[in-house]
């Protein structure tokens, strides 16, 4: 391995929590039936994706595609509410540890998340000129499980995939990484789930596979 491509949200910060609860708010508005087993489908998928998936437990009326982007709109203001909060403090002291340590030996590290809010996050967490390479939801056309984000962060990179590590707390990050030609090592969700190459029970047993 020369690369490490990581998913943001749920793998270096614990932002999926902050999108669960925008997301709940919003559901629960609507009275709209949204549990964490809900919310694990969510992970890795585009923000309009996610409210399709939220949606298919909505009865009422039919929504336009003007009020479905007005809905996902409400709910990235609550999340980025949260995301102005955060410090970096909020990057836990073991993530920066090992981060510093795969920089130490010689890896190129990127970042490969379907967020859109990707570059915000990275600067509250005070890591905005941190990597070698971002790769986010504003540079793709199709989100995770299709491998463009981790394609897009390798070439930025200048490496390919078969020499770059992808890690995901997502099921639909694993596939992608998986689909894409990567070596895919799993934190949280996805690492229960058993869907990677890997499946850490966190983050800094990187340092024992690499
Ligand atoms: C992913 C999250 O990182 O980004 C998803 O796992 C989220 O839950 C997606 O929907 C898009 O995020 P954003 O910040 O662009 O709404
Ligand atoms: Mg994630």
């Amino acid at each position: 391995m020369k690369g490490i491509i990581f998913d943001l949200d749920g793998v270096l910060c614990s932002t999926d929590e902050y999108h669960y609860l925008a997301w709940k708010r919003l559901a629960d508005g609507l009275g709209i039936r949204f549990d964490r087993a809900i919310n694990n489908r969510l992970r890795g998928v585009s923000r309009m994706e996610s409210l399709e998936i939220i949606l298919e437990n909505y009865h009422g009326k039919p929504l336009t595609d003007v009020e479905k982007a007005e809905l996902a709109e409400q709910k990235n203001t609550v999340y980025r509410e949260s995301l102005a909060k955060m410090s970096p403090a909020d990057l836990g002291v073991e993530i920066r540890a090992t981060l510093d340590e795969l920089r130490r030996r010689g890896y190129r590290l990127a970042i490969g998340s379907s967020s859109k809010n990707t570059p915000f996050i990275l600067e509250r967490l005070g890591l905005a000129d941190f990597f070698d390479a971002v790769s986010d939801g504003n540079n793709i056309t199709r989100s995770k499980p299709d491998p463009e984000v981790f394609l897009k962060a390798a070439e930025f990179l200048g490496l390919p995939p078969g020499e770059c590590m992808v890690v995901e707390d997502a099921v639909s990050g694993a596939q992608a990484g998986h689909a894409g030609g990567f070596t895919v090592a799993c934190v949280g969700d996805a690492s229960r789930a058993g869907v990677g190459d890997y499946n850490l029970t966190a983050l800094p047993e990187l340092l024992k596979i690499l």
